[in-house]
């Protein structure tokens, strides 16, 4: 049975013809009673078609010459009736004071016989049967419908509160006793739904969560077989995104820590001034506090320079309404550090460590080598183990045995996760070795190799010098000719030991 065809229960029912419903001395009557069962809050239609043969000839003067009148039975059997709606042949409206604003006729739809009732919104105390009474010349026409009210209660009232105890109930105006509720949830997801059910017709779910808001349907089984349902849609006023999120990001790029709610608070009137952000760093508390206007449901906390000394867990606490609700997120820092600080000679064994505070223990890690063209190589590391002592961090370590001159350039330690890649920290290599190839170092090499040159050059003079002096003054000591040194200055490759750093969206 489909939610729809439960939700609006329609039983048709030709019922014998009564002479209690219709005015005496009149004839040619139809009774169908119907039943029409609705959620409080939600409209209800109540059905009232007679076929056009009825009125047949009539479709030119029909406003003229029909009238309708639409009375309550009320609950009761005793109850007296009371006039709901009456349009008389005149096209005078008199309405029930206590629903006035509430039902309504559609007249263009007479020429159709259509002479539904309907009501926007319903009460509880709407419940009774309803009878409408359509004269046209000497004929009264009489349609029979019971309206039943479904009532689902939610307290705390809509929008929950994320964290707050709340109690979903069931009821419905039906007079036998109940012999189990049972509470669907986001039936038409399939794998997400959920079913529960009980003797009770009250749900307590005792910690609301963004998981559970969405379409609910409630179904009474009452011990005279009747059921009963009704749909609602429960609003949860959380966050938007999963429950504790991770945002990764590189060392010494900005990072954007996501607080946004899943509604506009002033949508439900409620009023919201800002979100305080804090984060708790080596025992000292840091607090921000960021303003939003009234169209904005989104507070995020920007931190333009991340280094591994702010990661951690940050707390946003929006207050809305009467209360307060505040998550976690998490801010994982990822930084490459290689084993040989300072430039690297060719040949050497390198170790880019690639490190990630707070792990999840589900990250994966991937070493690529940007500037090796046409494809890109990519070195997966096997293993990234954890270190005693630091049981959150993570570190992938990219080893090359003999650093050569084909390893130059940028280096990217990616993180990724189940649900794709989650940052990246780039690594600029810069490698010295004999077999200068680049541009920069071409240069610079010859920079180099002509100052050797001519320091060798004043050297030489000074010794020669020195020796014509001492061959003047003293006797010679021939073995100390010859006895110079020459050092030759470093290569001034340029270095760029901090490596360049982007952060990727996560
Ligand atoms: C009859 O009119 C009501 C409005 O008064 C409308 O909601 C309903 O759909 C109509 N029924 C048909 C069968 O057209
Ligand atoms: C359920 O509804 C019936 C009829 O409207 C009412 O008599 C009864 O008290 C209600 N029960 C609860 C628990 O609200
Ligand atoms: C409110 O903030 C939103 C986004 O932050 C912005 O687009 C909008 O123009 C702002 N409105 C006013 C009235 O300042
Ligand atoms: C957020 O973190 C604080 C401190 O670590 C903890 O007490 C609290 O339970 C956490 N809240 C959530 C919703 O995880």
């Amino acid at each position: 049975m489909t939610p729809v065809s439960l939700v609006l229960f329609l039983t048709f029912t030709l019922l014998p013809f009564t002479a209690g419903y219709i005015a005496p001395g009149l004839s040619k009557g139809t009774i169908r009673e119907q039943k029409v069962w609705v959620r409080e809050g939600s409209s209800a239609v109540l059905p009232c078609h007679l076929s056009p043969r009825k009125t047949r000839g009539s479709s030119k003067q029909l406003p003229d010459k029909i009238s309708v009148l639409w009375r309550r039975h009320g609950g009761s059997v005793h109850q007296e009736p009371h006039v709901v709606l009456e349009v008389g042949d005149s096209g005078l409206q008199k309405t029930a004071l206590c629903m006035k604003p509430r039902v309504s006729l559609q007249d263009s739809a007479w020429r159709n016989g259509n002479f539904s009732l309907r009501i926007a919104p319903v009460r509880s105390e709407d419940v009774g049967l309803y009878e409408a009474q359509v004269t046209y010349k000497t004929e009264v026409h009489s349609c029979h419908v019971e309206l039943g009210v479904i009532t689902v209660t939610l307290n705390p009232p809509s929008p929950v509160i994320g964290n707050e105890l709340l109690l979903m109930s069931c009821n419905s105006s039906h007079r036998a006793s109940l012999v189990e509720a049972c509470w669907f949830h986001n039936e038409h997801l399939g794998p997400t739904s959920r079913t529960i059910c009980s003797f009770s017709r009250t749900l307590s779910i005792f910690y609301p969560a963004m998981s559970h808001a969405g379409s609910w349907r409630c179904q009474l089984r009452y011990s005279d077989k009747e059921i009963i349902s009704a749909t609602f849609n429960l609003q949860i006023l959380g966050f938007e995104g999963p429950a504790n999120p991770v945002v990764y990001a590189a060392a010494g790029s900005a990072a954007d820590l996501p607080c946004s709610l899943s509604y506009l608070p002033s949508a439900f009137g409620m009023r919201v001034v800002a979100a305080h952000w804090s984060h708790l760093a080596g025992g000292h508390l840091q607090k921000w506090d960021i303003s939003q206007n009234v169209s904005s449901r989104s507070f995020p906390l920007h931190l333009p320079v991340v280094g591994p000394g702010d990661a951690g867990q940050y707390r946003c606490a929006v207050s809305v309404g009467h209360g307060t609700i505040s998550r976690n997120v998490t801010l994982a820092v990822v930084t490459v550090t290689p084993s040989i600080q300072g430039p690297v000679s060719e040949g050497n064994r390198l170790l880019l460590i690639c490190s990630l505070t707070h792990s999840q223990g589900h990250e994966r890690f991937q070493w690529t080598h940007l500037d090796s063209a046409p494809t890109k190589s990519k070195l997966a590391v096997a293993s990234s183990h954890h270190l005693e002592g630091h049981s959150s961090w993570m570190r992938p370590t990219l080893e090359i045995p003999q650093v050569s001159q084909k390893d130059t350039g940028t280096w990217e330690c990616s993180v990724h996760g189940p649900e794709g890649r989650l940052g990246a920290v780039e690594y600029d290599l810069q490698i010295t070795g004999a077999q200068v190839s680049s541009a920069p170092s071409i240069l610079s090499g010859q920079v180099t190799f002509g100052l050797t040159l001519t320091l060798f050059f004043l050297l030489a003079i000074c010794v020669v010098a020195l020796a014509l002096q001492k061959r003047a003054q003293t006797p010679a000591f021939p073995a100390l000719e010859g006895m110079f040194a020459v050092t030759v200055p470093g290569k001034s490759v340029e270095e760029n030991q901090k490596g360049k750093i982007q952060q990727t969206e996560c």
